[in-house]
């Protein structure tokens, strides 16, 4: 069903919402991002001159986005930091533009749009030029839009269209390219990994958990009673629990929040009892041990636990449904784990019967302040 899918294509065809039918197109929508533009030898990547060299002069990072693209950038300060050993600051376009902040010596801007017409972001770009930042990147799905005109390089996410208001192939392909600047930086300061064949495995892998789509439908009906949820993520993933909560609310009007799980015994733990479900991305990463002891506060308080983790990643038992996930690259894994999370929220939204692909009060792109 996945491989017949056309991204470019605005039918819905066979798919009960464009939602889901843009969830499905990840794989291939994933491929089109990457392709031609990482060499299966040592070849540099192929992401564009302008690119490249605004890559190229940087010191120094600041990513401006909203909504979901603001996720994006949130993931990929992690990767920047920790594997270009660049500064990397990420602010809600909205925000910076009242703000006062100026740059540091060759700080980029990477603008994150899915539209490219979102006015907070295009206002945010304009300000940071007058503030003397050294240059503006454009991560955009729209080749023709106010961002990519207003920008000094654009990366093209060619997720296709999206419909949908609920972001869910625009975020994975704004991550990928995202991931591809990362690598150019990483390889221009000398590193060489695997990192390369982790991103060329993604579609697959991708494919791979979208299979898992009915396990997690089956989750669906403990959330769609409950008038509240919370998102536990740690490090790379914590951004990922951000966008598992932001879907919920979009599509099922179920207040949700994300928190980085380190951070529950300061508040949020307050919350937690047995009407409360608290979802966990529990990947195979350093932080592992850590998030574990936090799950057990939540279970000890009587919270319904979600955990997705690979096979033996918690001590399942009582008060936890957990999902088992395929091993994955360290490097890959926010990509992968966001997609439980937004299929959960499909489910939960359809179960509602609320109008999944519309959501009441928002727009897919807001053009006003
Ligand atoms: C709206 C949409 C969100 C989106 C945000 C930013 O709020 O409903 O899904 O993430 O705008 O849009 P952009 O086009 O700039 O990525």
């Amino acid at each position: 069903r996945i491989s017949q899918l056309d991204p470019t294509s605005v039918s819905r065809g066979e798919y009960r919402h464009y939602m889901q039918k843009e969830i499905f197109e990840q794989p291939m929508a994933l491929g089109r991002t990457l392709q031609g533009r990482l060499p299966l030898d040592d070849a540099p990547l192929a992401l564009g001159e302008k690119t490249m060299s605004l890559l190229a002069n940087a010191r120094a990072i600041r990513i401006l986005a909203c909504g979901t693209s603001y996720h994006a950038g949130l993931t990929a300060a992690y990767w920047f930091e920790s594997l270009c050993r660049l500064p990397c600051r990420v602010e809600v376009a909205s925000e910076f533009r009242y703000r006062d902040s100026y740059p540091m010596p060759n700080e980029l801007v990477i603008a994150i749009s899915q539209s490219g017409e979102t006015a907070d972001t295009l206002a945010a770009v304009h300000d940071a030029r007058e503030r003397g930042f050294d240059g503006v990147l454009a991560i955009c799905n729209v080749d023709e839009s106010s961002l990519a005109r207003a920008a000094d390089a654009v990366l093209l996410t060619r997720a296709g269209p999206e419909i949908g208001v609920a972001s869910t192939k625009a975020f994975t392909t704004q991550l990928a390219a995202l991931a591809l600047t990362v690598l150019a930086l990483a390889e221009r300061e000398g590193v060489r990994s695997d990192m390369r064949q982790a991103l060329l495995r993604l579609p697959t892998q991708v494919e791979e958990i979208l299979a898992m789509d009915s396990a997690i439908e089956e989750l669906a009906a403990a959330f769609a009673d409950k008038h509240h949820a919370l998102f536990l993520g740690r490090g790379v993933h914590y951004p990922i629990a951000l966008e598992g909560a932001l879907k919920l609310k979009e599509i099922s009007y179920i207040h949700a929040e994300g928190y980085p799980a380190g951070e529950l015994k300061h508040g949020p733990l307050a919350l937690v009892n047995e009407e409360m479900p608290v979802v966990a991305v529990a990947p195979n990463d350093s932080l592992l041990e850590k998030l574990r002891s936090n799950l057990e506060e939540v279970r000890a308080r009587g919270g319904q636990l979600f955990v997705f983790g690979e096979d033996g990643a918690v001590d399942h038992g009582g008060g936890m449904r957990f999902h088992s996930m395929p091993a994955c690259h360290p490097f890959i894994s926010p990509i992968l784990y966001v997609l439980p999370l937004q299929m959960l929220s499909y489910h939960v939204a359809v179960l509602k019967g609320t109008d999944v692909d519309r959501p009441r009060n928002l727009a897919k792109s807001v053009t006003v302040e």
